[in-house]
C-alpha cells in the first residue's frame, strides 16, 4: 500500500543542492507542494521554475537561513500565506567541517550546531501550528551516520547530528499520541559537494547517490499500514555493516 502524497505541502530545507534538492525533485514528482528553502536564492529559484514547468505553481523559493529565527518566521509566514496549512517538513539543511578536536574554535562549534541542531528544532517548532492542521503529518529530519556514531577530526559534526537524532526520538515520544510522525535518516557518504570537501579519499564511484536517499525519504511517507519505520540507516555499499 502506498500512500499518495499529491497536494501535500513539503518544506525542504537545504533544497539548493545536493540530497535537499533530489528530495525536493522527488516530492515534486510524486505531486506535492514543495517549499524550497536554503540561503542561495538563484539556485532555489532555477529549481523552482525546473519543478514549476512539470507542474504550475507547485513549487515555492523562499531564500532562508535556518540560523536566523526571523528567516524561519519568514518562511513559515510565506507557508501559511500560500497554502495555509502543512504536511511535510524536511530538515535537511546542513553543513559539516573536517577538523580535530585541537584546532575547532568555539565559533565553528557554535556555527554547526546553530544550522544543525537548533535551525531544526526551531523549524519543528514553529511549523507545530501549521503540521496540526493536517490530516496525517511527518517530519523528516536528515542526521547522519554521526549521528549514531563517531568520525575522527568532526568533533563539532558529530555532536551537531547526535543532537538532531536525539532532539527527533524526544520529539517522536512527545508527538505520539498527535496527528504528526517524526523520522530520523541517517545516510552513510554521499555524492554531493559536503562529502567532496571533507571525505576526498572515499571513491566517487562509491559513494551513495543523493536520489537513493531520496527514495527512502519518498519510502517512509508514503508508507501505509499498521507498521512504522521511525529511522532509517542507509551505509555505503563499501563500508562495514551495521553502523
Ligand atoms: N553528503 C553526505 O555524505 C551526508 C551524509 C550524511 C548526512 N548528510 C546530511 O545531509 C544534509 C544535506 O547534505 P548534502 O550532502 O546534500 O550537502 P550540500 O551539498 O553541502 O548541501 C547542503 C545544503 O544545506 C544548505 N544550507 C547550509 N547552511 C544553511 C543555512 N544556514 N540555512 C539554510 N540552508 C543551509 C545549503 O544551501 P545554501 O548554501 O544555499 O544555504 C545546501 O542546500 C546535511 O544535513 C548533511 O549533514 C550528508
Amino acid at each position: 500500500m502506498a500512500r499518495d502524497l499529491r497536494d501535500n505541502v513539503a518544506i525542504v530545507t537545504g533544497a539548493s543542492q545536493g540530497i535537499g534538492k533530489a528530495i525536493s525533485l522527488e516530492l515534486a514528482k510524486a505531486g506535492a507542494n514543495v517549499v524550497l528553502a536554503a540561503r542561495s536564492r538563484d539556485a532555489l529559484e532555477e529549481l523552482a521554475a525546473q519543478i514549476n514547468r512539470l507542474k504550475k505553481d507547485t513549487a515555492l523559493a523562499v531564500p532562508t537561513d535556518v540560523a536566523s529565527e526571523e528567516s524561519i518566521r519568514n518562511l513559515l509566514a510565506a507557508v501559511e500565506e500560500h497554502w495555509g496549512r502543512m504536511d511535510i517538513l524536511v530538515n535537511n539543511a546542513g553543513r559539516t567541517l573536517s577538523r580535530p578536536l585541537a584546532e575547532t574554535t568555539s565559533a565553528d562549534w557554535d556555527r554547526l550546531m546553530a544550522v544543525n541542531a537548533r535551525g531544526a528544532f526551531l523549524l519543528c517548532r514553529e511549523s507545530l501550528a501549521l503540521l496540526r492542521r493536517s490530516e496525517r503529518a511527518h517530519i523528516v529530519n536528515i542526521s547522519s551516520v554521526v549521528g549514531v556514531k563517531g568520525y575522527t577530526r568532526q568533533i563539532a559534526y558529530t555532536a551537531s547530528k547526535h543532537a538532531l537524532r536525539g532532539m527527533s526520538i524526544a520529539l517522536a515520544e512527545e508527538l505520539r499520541d498527535t496527528n504528526i510522525r517524526v523520522h530520523v535518516i541517517c545516510p552513510g557518504g554521499v555524492l554531493t559537494e559536503m562529502t567532496d570537501s571533507v571525505r576526498p579519499d572515499i571513491p566517487k564511484d562509491e559513494l551513495i547517490l543523493p536520489e537513493e536517499i531520496a527514495d527512502w525519504v519518498l519510502h517512509l511517507l508514503r508508507q501505509e499500514g499498521r507498521g512504522v519505520v521511525d529511522e532509517i540507516r542507509i551505509r555505503r555499499a563499501s563500508s562495514g555493516p551495521w553502523f
